[in-house]
């Protein structure tokens, strides 16, 4: 594995490799020191989870961490991505994490810049992969059959990157069922895995697995907007309609957490949510990747 760009680019068995390998870090396997590499943090889109993650993921590992601060980086004055990519890697940096709203940039990168390894961060509304593992190595901890259950994945799916690397890995990883609940505007027009739709009580029922995702109020288009108090109506997790999945049905949230619009106070906190534990599993899923790119 050279780059991280996106699940679809991934085999079962490197997936299951990186899994095994996370989980080794979680039960406390000593990481090797890998001081001779440099990482670089470049985000063009804000950042809390991720940016920590790889940064604790890296030091774990004695890497030397390069946050770009874009403000009073020689973008602002012109300077395109691949001559800053370029720049740093000069300099010995060889391993990007780089988040940007443009779709398929790092793809782009990983062709045209030698001797670098690239992850991608999240591009627009296309892949944000890490999470896509993250979030299923927390799945399997608490489900470790993905022929046995059903996820109900639900919100904003035509702008969530989150959303298309979940599917990738549900069929990649044999997941029985994936059941796809949006509202008809917030649903994509190209599904890789999964059955759509509208009704939340549909979506909830017999879910062994529940992942909200925010509404992202920042990438949708005039067009693209929904009357939120409607939205919260129909599709919020809250006590009332968590009922409607299995009791001992897991809550995931990817973050940041939009409370009081797509999901409640009570659920977000309850005793069947992980989101905290998808967090902390990111940092051993991101060693597990940065051990992967560099052996
Ligand atoms: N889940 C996620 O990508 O969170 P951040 O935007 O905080 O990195």
């Amino acid at each position: 594995m050279n780059h991280l760009l996106e699940i679809s680019q991934l085999t079962p068995t490197q997936i299951e490799r990186l899994l095994t390998r996370a989980h080794a870090f979680k039960q406390g396997e000593t990481p090797k020191n890998l001081s001779s590499h440099y990482l670089a943090n470049l985000f063009y889109e804000n950042s809390t989870r991720t940016r920590a993650s790889f940064t604790v993921a890296a030091t774990r590992f004695n890497i030397p961490v390069f946050n770009l601060d874009l403000a009073s980086s020689s973008e602002s004055k012109g300077e395109v991505i691949y001559d800053t990519v370029n720049n740093l890697a000069a300099m010995g940096m060889d391993l990007f994490v780089i988040r940007h709203l443009q779709e398929g940039i790092q793809q782009a990168l990983a062709k045209q810049c030698k001797d670098i390894h690239i992850i991608n961060a999240g591009d627009g509304t296309h892949a944000h992969p890490s999470q896509a593992l993250l979030d299923f190595m927390t799945i399997l901890e608490h489900k470790p059959n993905p022929g046995k259950i059903k996820i109900a994945l639900i919100g904003n799916l035509r702008h969530s990157r989150v959303a298309n690397s979940l599917q990738w890995i549900a069929k990649k990883m044999g997941v029985r069922e994936l059941a796809l609940v949006a509202p008809k505007l917030w649903q994509p027009e190209t599904v890789h895995f999964g059955e759509f739709t509208e009704s939340l009580a549909e979506g909830l029922s017999d879910a062994d697995v529940v992942i909200c995702l925010r509404v992202q109020r920042e990438r949708l288009l005039d067009s693209d907007r929904l009357d939120l108090t409607t939205f919260r109506h129909q599709y919020a997790l809250t006590q009332e309609s968590l009922r409607l999945a299995k009791p001992d049905a897991i809550i995931l949230h990817p973050g940041p957490v939009n409370r009081g619009i797509e999901i409640d106070n009570e659920v977000a906190d309850g005793l069947q949510s992980v989101i905290l534990q998808q967090v902390k599993n990111g940092v051993f899923m991101r060693m597990a990747i940065i051990e992967q790119l560099v052996s």
